[in-house]
């Protein structure tokens, strides 16, 4: 049984048009292994290779992955050192993959502070797939909500301060067109795998009304198929969005 045998269940006319992964649970999953934590980071890039192909195959418009947030500096430098390797590795190894299947490659966080080697790399594979239309892969990469909402601020700020922008002009696409995700639909589903039940800091602004869908598989582990299931459960939500639900 494949993960086509999933497409059954799904209803293709109504799939979401953003999916937002939090990548979490690679310690985990090494440790259960008695592996090193690195094990799992690097196991955790082949989830990610996956659900790109899926989210492709289906016309996904955006996925957007955690892979780094602005807590995770908190890290042991070894840890935060290998992870941007495992980075530069995974956009040496995609960028075929990604021109290929037509992806564009964007970034939502403070790439700049990243190391300039990586930065450079990012850059150079955003450059590389900006003409990409099919689909977008989000790397959130230096990420924090409430470090995006701050900047966003600020940003305002510094309008209204040069007479650009009226303060009662100020919408919420205005604070949407000031985020990391301008110009791309909020999350209709978001993933979570390794059994924790908490947002951390990721997507606040975007996820007002996303459906969450939390599972205890470990990123690693987390196939086709488990991402098949997660739309369809998404498919069997009710969106209300504070309106009167369907009639069952
Ligand atoms: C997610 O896996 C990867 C990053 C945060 C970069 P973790 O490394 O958080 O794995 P656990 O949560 O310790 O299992
Ligand atoms: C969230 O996972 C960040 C990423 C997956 C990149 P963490 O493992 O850092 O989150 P906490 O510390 O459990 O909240
Ligand atoms: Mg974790």
């Amino acid at each position: 049984m494949t993960y086509h045998s999933y497409f059954s269940q799904m209803d293709m006319q109504r799939l979401p048009r953003h999916i937002a992964v939090i990548m979490d649970g690679n310690g985990r999953w090494s440790q259960k292994r008695g592996m090193i934590r690195g094990m799992g980071h690097k196991a955790g890039a082949e989830s990610l290779r996956a659900a790109t192909e899926l989210c492709r195959e289906l016309n996904i418009e955006v996925l957007t992955v955690y892979a780094f947030s602005t807590e995770n500096w908190k890290r042991p430098a070894a840890e935060i050192e290998l992870l941007f390797k495992l980075f530069s590795q995974y956009l040496d190894s995609e960028i075929k993959t990604l021109l290929d299947n037509d992806i564009q490659l964007v970034a939502s966080g403070d790439i700049s502070a990243l190391p300039e080697a990586l930065h450079k790399h990012l850059q150079q594979v955003m450059d590389k797939t900006a003409h990409c239309r099919s689909m977008k892969l989000n790397l959130a990469l230096n990420y924090g909500g409430r470090q995006e909402l701050t900047r966003a601020m600020q940003n305002i700020a510094v309008k209204v301060q040069k007479g650009e922008l009226q303060p009662q002009d100020i919408s919420m696409d205005t604070i949407s067109s000031e985020l990391y995700t301008a110009g791309m639909p909020d999350p209709d589903l978001l993933i979570r795998p390794s059994g924790e039940l908490r947002l951390s800091n990721f997507l606040l602004w975007q996820c007002a009304y996303s459906e969450f869908y939390f599972d205890d598989v470990m990123w690693p582990d987390f196939g086709k198929e488990d991402l098949c299931r997660a739309i369809i459960a998404y498919q069997q939500r009710d969106r209300r969005f504070g309106a009167v639900g369907e009639a069952k």
